[in-house]
């Protein structure tokens, strides 16, 4: 007969003759990163508890012994008390043991009717559902910031650039709000993930169910989610929703990393639009003229590690038969990281958008080169029945011209336009000027004054 192993307290150990070997503990253990999940884990639990009591599977008294001990281990957690330990693998066996140590037999009944491949589910969920509400408050904040400079700097007027040249003129509120409608599609994102997120995986047991009487509704409704999940073999294989966070909070870095872009070009000495607060800035070690902005460069940086872990859970799951295979435990660490990086970054860049200075008599210059009101000055001509073609055509004789001698189309006397087209008058030099140009542009959605007071009347309401 085969000695059974005191020293080993595997929940598994009935079936084993061995001990784990240590480098296989070390290898598969998971709770020095999955012990983040320790709250959930334990409201998924306490739910549990009371369903199973419900059921007549355990006594009230049992319950409320779970109950009991579940709140004792939770406060331990919470002031560092606990100690956690690497041989029972994770979070769940961990709270699981210590339970049972606790509190007994009825300690060991807490796993009736439930398999970790559901119950880690469940704990994720939980944890992601929190995560999308937490990101969700920190763009709202990043798009207060944006709005409330957009109104700050409502008069001031920026080039506006395609293929990074100079192009037409727009007012730096426009520009700001743009990155206000990025950010809100990604609090749709969330919104949207969430509610793929918010579905109730337990009771999906191992993988095929159980057939002790169960009642998976009321577990729904004790922690919150507004449906139950349909097939068991999905459930406890499904890592979409883990996917699907990752994507929105690629999108959002990518969407800060593109601001931070910005920042780093504007605050150049080449661009100059823009004065970053010191306290946001570092200096260099050699070079005593230095005010570098890491924190964009940074936030732009960090975006490479959040787009890896997008790809490391698509790739994770590739090619996974169903149902759970341990690989999915690999889920936790990108998604940890990636709810790190994209927090640490919204906050930052709503900070750093907050004590943004733009530079007006810079702004003022660089608006004085580029011929940007050009495409003006063709609708100019196209409201004189100039047919569109033959008015940019005209109108690149014309640029053309004024760049031999170093100068704007707009600094043109009538007498030299007419060179080009007779129908130009005196008027034309309303099209031409800067704020002529901008307040041009009032089709919906346009650069105009009037629509950017539109847009950000409705931003404001929103937010
Ligand atoms: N630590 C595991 C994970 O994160 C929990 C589920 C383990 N299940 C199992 N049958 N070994 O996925």
């Amino acid at each position: 007969m085969k000695q059974q192993q005191t020293g080993d307290m595997k929940m598994w150990g009935g079936r084993f003759a061995e001990k784990t070997a240590a480098s296989v503990e070390a290898f598969t253990c998971s709770v020095h990163f999955d012990c983040r999940l320790y709250r959930h884990d334990i409201a998924g639990s306490r739910a549990h508890a009371r369903m199973l009591a419900r059921q007549g599977l355990i006594s009230d008294e049992e319950c409320r012994l779970i109950l009991g001990g579940l709140d004792e281990i939770e406060g331990e957690i919470e002031r560092g008390e606990f100690v956690f330990r690497p041989e029972l693998e994770d979070i769940h066996m961990n709270i699981e043991k210590a339970l049972a140590e606790r509190i007994g037999p009825a300690g060991e009944k807490l796993h009736t009717a439930r398999s970790r491949n559901d119950q880690v589910n469940l704990d994720f969920r939980l944890y992601l559902r929190e995560e999308c509400d937490r990101l969700d408050g920190l763009l709202a904040e990043l798009q207060r910031s944006l709005v409330t400079q957009a109104r700050r700097w409502r008069q001031t007027v920026m080039p506006g650039y395609t293929h990074l040249q100079r192009a037409q003129p727009v007012l730096v509120a426009h520009h700001l709000l743009a990155y206000f409608e990025m950010f809100k599609r990604d609090r749709q994102r969330l919104a949207d993930c969430r509610r793929r997120i918010n579905v109730l995986p337990l009771g999906a047991a191992a993988l095929a169910g159980t057939g002790l009487p169960i009642d998976r509704e009321y577990v729904a409704e004790l922690l919150d989610f507004p449906q139950v999940s349909a097939n068991s073999l999905d459930t406890v294989a499904d890592r979409d929703f883990v996917i699907e966070f990752a994507s929105a909070a690629a999108l959002i870095q990518v969407h800060l990393s593109r601001l931070a872009e910005e920042l780093v070009l504007w605050t150049s000495e080449e661009f100059a639009f823009v004065e970053l607060p010191d306290a946001f800035c570092t200096g260099s070690s050699i070079m005593p003229q230095k005010k570098n902005p890491d924190v964009p460069e940074l936030i732009r940086g960090k975006s490479g590690r959040v787009v890896g872990h997008l790809m490391a859970l698509l790739t994770l799951l590739k090619g996974l038969p169903l149902a759970y295979n341990r690989d999915l435990q690999e889920d936790k660490e990108p998604i940890f990281d990636t709810v790190d990086t994209v927090s640490a970054s919204l906050a930052l860049a709503a900070e750093l958008m907050a004590g943004l200075n733009f530079r007006e008599e810079k702004l003022a210059a660089a608006l004085r080169r580029g011929c940007m009101t050009a495409t003006d000055l063709a609708d100019y001509l196209v409201r004189k029945q100039v047919p569109f073609r033959q008015a940019h055509a005209i109108v690149g004789r014309a640029v053309a011209y004024a760049l031999e001698q170093g100068r704007d189309v707009a600094e043109l006397s009538l007498v030299e336009l007419k060179r080009f087209a007779e129908c130009i008058e005196e008027d034309v030099f309303a099209v031409l000027s800067v704020e002529g140009s901008v307040n041009s542009r009032n089709s919906l959605g346009g650069t105009g004054g009037a629509r950017v007071d539109e847009a950000l009347a409705q931003a404001e309401s929103e937010i």
